[in-house]
Parts: structure tokens; sequence; C-alpha cells
């Protein structure tokens, strides 16, 4: 049994925050942060929004356009680090708003690869046979974490929702090889301190602000991203040739760019959301996968290589055939 995308959809709320306003708020340039990054604008939820406000609209997209409803979900995961409470979790608020009474609902933190982590966990009991619908939603507000006079960070994050429906497969799409080929999730705790936060619950009695060592991040990025992805396709014995699309987390151009070339991706074949959406985090993968869709980019049957790699550090690959 594999697990099969039923639906994808995604939110981002309708603030848009440009270089130009940045400018204005701490010492930095539109040139800089479009040559250093490649993001141009990103956008910012409003007062009344909350991760559970975007997580719900894109989890009743990603329902609409799979033809389902609430009631057909077995288990809610959704992965941020920004969730609305401490506790209970943000989970439980999707699962309240589309109307689901059965099953359960949960968060994972993993950072930015939060999407991959949950969508491997939900792979692992659709596979297994103890549920059929999982929904799998990657969904932050960054902005209410980042330290709006720090300029190392607070140009690369904006905020936004995506999600993905899985769906045990049938065995007429098992024969095609569709679904989830594998996911592979990594961490190593020794290097937590190069993008953490200044705070939290248990240390600081509040969610602190991000910190990040962007250089040393970067220099890990591209060589944990291009082995997780070699890694998944030397276990499915696919080649980058066989593969339609490269979905990356999007944090950085040159780091998707790095990584592509690493990989033996034309930028062509890779999908870019970052110049306007910025850094979502876990969003960005699910994010990437609807921007896909929706541009017809991305068909059913295509293959597609996913990777991540965040706070932690965390990283993670993973084919799926959509
Ligand atoms: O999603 C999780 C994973 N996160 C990432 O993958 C992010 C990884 N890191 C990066 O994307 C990059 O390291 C950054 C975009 C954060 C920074 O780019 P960089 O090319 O590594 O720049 P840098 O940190 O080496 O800084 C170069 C210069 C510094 O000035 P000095 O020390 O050379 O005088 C910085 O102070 O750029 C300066 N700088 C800025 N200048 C204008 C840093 N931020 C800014 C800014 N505007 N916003």
């Amino acid at each position: 049994m594999r697990s099969v995308v039923r639906g994808v959809g995604g939110y981002l709320p309708e603030k848009i925050l440009t270089n130009a306003d940045l400018e204005k708020m701490v010492e930095t340039s539109d040139s800089w942060i479009r040559e250093r990054t490649g993001i141009e604008t990103r956008h910012i939820a409003s007062s009344d929004e909350f991760t559970s406000t975007l997580a719900i609209k894109a989890a009743q997209k990603a329902l609409s356009n799979a033809g389902l409803t609430g009631a057909d979900i077995d288990m809610v995961i959704l992965a941020t680090t920004t969730p609305d409470d401490t506790t209970p979790a943000t989970a439980v608020k999707v699962q309240e708003a589309i109307g689901m009474t059965q099953g359960c609902a949960f968060d994972v933190q993993a950072a930015c690869s939060g999407f991959m982590y949950a969508s491997c966990i939900a792979n692992q009991f659709i596979c297994s046979g103890q549920v059929r619908h999982v929904l799998v939603i990657g969904a932050e507000t960054l902005s209410r974490i980042v330290d709006w006079t720090d300029r190392n960070t607070c140009v690369l994050f904006g905020d936004g929702a995506g999600a993905v429906i899985y769906g045990a497969s049938t065995p007429e799409e098992d024969e095609v090889g569709m679904g989830i080929l594998d996911i592979i999730i990594h961490s190593d705790g020794r290097y937590r301190q190069l993008l953490t936060t200044t705070g939290g619950v248990s240390r600081t009695q509040n969610a602190g602000y991000v910190l990040m060592e962007g250089r040393e991040v970067f220099r890990h990025a591209v060589k944990n991203l291009s082995d997780v992805a070699e890694e998944v396709l030397a276990k499915t014995g696919i080649s980058v040739s066989d593969v339609d699309y490269l979905v990356p987390h999007q944090a950085n151009v040159r780091i998707i760019e790095g990584t592509a070339k690493k990989l033996g991706f034309d930028m062509d074949r890779v999908i870019l959301t970052l110049p306007c959406q910025g850094n979502t985090s876990a969003a960005s993968i699910p994010l990437a996968l609807y921007e896909g869709v929706k541009s017809g980019r991305l068909k059913k049957g295509q293959l597609v290589l996913l990777d991540a790699m965040g706070g932690g550090f965390t990283w993670a690959g993973g084919l799926i055939r959509l």
C-alpha cells in the first residue's frame, strides 16, 4: 500500500511586505535582498490571523480539490514552529473547523523540515493500513517570532500555509507505482544553536525570536540537501533524469540553485516560489506543490523530488509519483 496525493491546497495572507518596505525598517536594500536571497516580497498575517487561520484555509482548499470532507479524514498532522497556543496542538483547531470528530490530530515540530517529517509519519500510518486519509499541513506565522530590527533574519521569512491530503492507494495505482516512493528524515542536534530562537516556554516563558548563523546554515544546507536527495534516489533506484521536478524548501535561491546544480537539475525543472513568498518554513514545500499544480506544471503521474532543511538541524528528502 502506498500514500497517494489526493489533493493540495494553500493559503497566503493578503498583506504583502516588499523589499522597499524593509528598506524603511532596517539598514538593507532591495538589491542586497534580491542578490543574496532571491526574495522580492513575502506575505504577512494580519493581527486577527493566526497559524490556525492559515492552516484551516489551506486545508479546506485541499479537501475541496480532493473531493473529500472532514468526515473522510482519519488523521491531521500539522507541522509548525509557530503554534497558536502552547497547548493544545494547532491541529485540533483544524480538526474542529473541518467538522471532523473522529480520528486524531496533532502537531509536529521539525522547523523547516516539518512538512517532510509530517508526511513521513502519515506515510507510515497509511502503509501499515491503520488509516485511510491523512491531512498533512505546514503552517506558519513566522512574522510573529522574527526580530524586525535584525536585518540578518527579518528579510527572509514570510507567513503562509500549505496542505496535502494523502490517501491509501488502490490496486490500480499500485500497479503504476503512484504515491510516496520513500521519505527519509534526518536530524543532528549538535548544530541546534546555528538556527534557534532566543527563548522558549520552558526556558524563558516566551517564544523568543529567530536567531541564525546564516553563513554556517548555508554551508550545511547545500550538502545536506543534495546528500539526502541522492540517498532517496539511490534507495528507490530512480535517477535524476526520471524525475520531472525538484520541489525544494524555499530558503535562499542560491541554496536551491546550488543543490539543483549538484544533483543535475536545470532550474526550469525546479518549482520556485521564494521570490514572492520568502521562507515560510514548514509551509514552503506544500505551498510549492500547490503552486506547481495550480500553474499546471505538476501533473498526475509525474515524479517529484522534495527536499528540506531547517533548525535542529533537521533535513529530509522524498520522492512522490503524483
Ligand atoms: O530555512 C532554514 C534554512 N535557512 C537557510 O537556509 C538560510 C541560510 N542562509 C542564508 O540564506 C544566507 O546566509 C543569508 C541570506 C542569511 C545571508 O547571506 P550571506 O551571503 O551568507 O551573507 P553574510 O551573512 O555572509 O553577510 C554578508 C554581509 C555582512 O556584512 P559584512 O559583515 O560583510 O560587513 C552582513 O552584515 O551582508 C550583511 N547583511 C546585510 N546587508 C544588507 C546581512 N543581512 C543583510 C541585509 N541587508 N538584510
